[in-house]
């Protein structure tokens, strides 16, 4: 088993978002691969669930953005979204890359790399169920955090499978958010970066829970982020974090 943690010598936690969204084709294996090469501690994937109830990693709920194909995930079959170019838009040299599906990448992680696993659509064809079942199946309720903007499926998780951690997303400047992150039972707050200042590190930090921002992609953004006291960042460039982490470790 193990556990969400930062490089030893790394003040953050370094989280790849869709892998390294910015450096190659979001939520598939080669984006999960160059994030692991930089070095991140967690790779955060978005989760759907497809007509013959496939759990399927991509952001979006049609595939027509990230693929060559259009239509919804929720009306397609495994067999259709398996047949898509995943990789060619965003440059030639990915031509071939498939979606994965979430099993694929929970193998591909062989619980040695932690996800971050955003529920994100299809809650309707059982999406809480079919995650949990499966990170059972592989043992590895301890090597995720589940997140959603759907704070109530959180609670439902929890009442599930009280191990698992979970984080509330959220952009907003909530009057009380560690109220919303009580009633979601939630371990960890993940605002969106603009929401973040020192008054919602300080009350996350003393209700006991941890703050994960996303998604910051400018230096400058991450340093004053850090210097904020945050826990952890999720980054399209988790290059450029590793970068400015390592570079504020060394200066003390
Ligand atoms: O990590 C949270 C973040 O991924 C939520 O926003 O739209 O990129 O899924 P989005
Ligand atoms: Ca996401």
């Amino acid at each position: 088993m193990i556990q969400i943690q930062k490089a030893a010598n790394r003040r953050i936690l370094v989280m790849g978002h869709r892998g390294a969204r910015g450096l190659a084709p979001e939520n598939t294996i080669a984006s999960f691969e160059t994030a692991r090469k930089i070095g991140v501690d967690c790779v955060e994937l978005d989760v759907h669930v497809s007509k013959d109830a496939h759990l399927i990693v991509m952001h979006d709920a049609t595939v027509d953005r990230t693929t060559d194909g259009h239509g919804y995930i929720k009306d397609m079959n495994l067999s259709e979204i398996k047949a898509l170019d995943a990789g060619s838009w965003f440059d030639p040299r990915y031509a071939g890359e498939m979606v994965p599906t979430l099993e694929e990448i929970l193998e591909w992680s062989g619980g040695e790399m932690p996800l971050v696993i955003e529920l994100k659509g299809g809650f309707e064809q059982g999406l809480v169920h079919r995650v949990i079942d499966l990170l059972w199946r592989y043992d590895m309720t301890n090597e995720v955090i589940l997140i959603s903007f759907d704070h109530r499926a959180l609670q439902h998780v929890k009442a599930l499978s009280p191990e698992i951690r979970t984080g509330i997303l959220f952009v907003a400047r909530l009057v009380d958010p560690i109220a919303v992150a009580r009633g979601a039972v939630a371990d960890a707050l993940h605002p969106n970066w603009n929401y973040v200042d020192h008054e919602l590190v300080r009350e996350t930090h003393t209700a006991g829970l941890a703050l994960s921002t996303w998604t910051v992609n400018e230096p400058e953004d991450m340093r004053t982020l850090i210097e904020m006291g945050v826990d952890s960042i999720g980054t399209d460039y988790p290059d450029r974090l590793v970068a400015v982490a390592e570079e504020m470790d060394q200066a003390g």
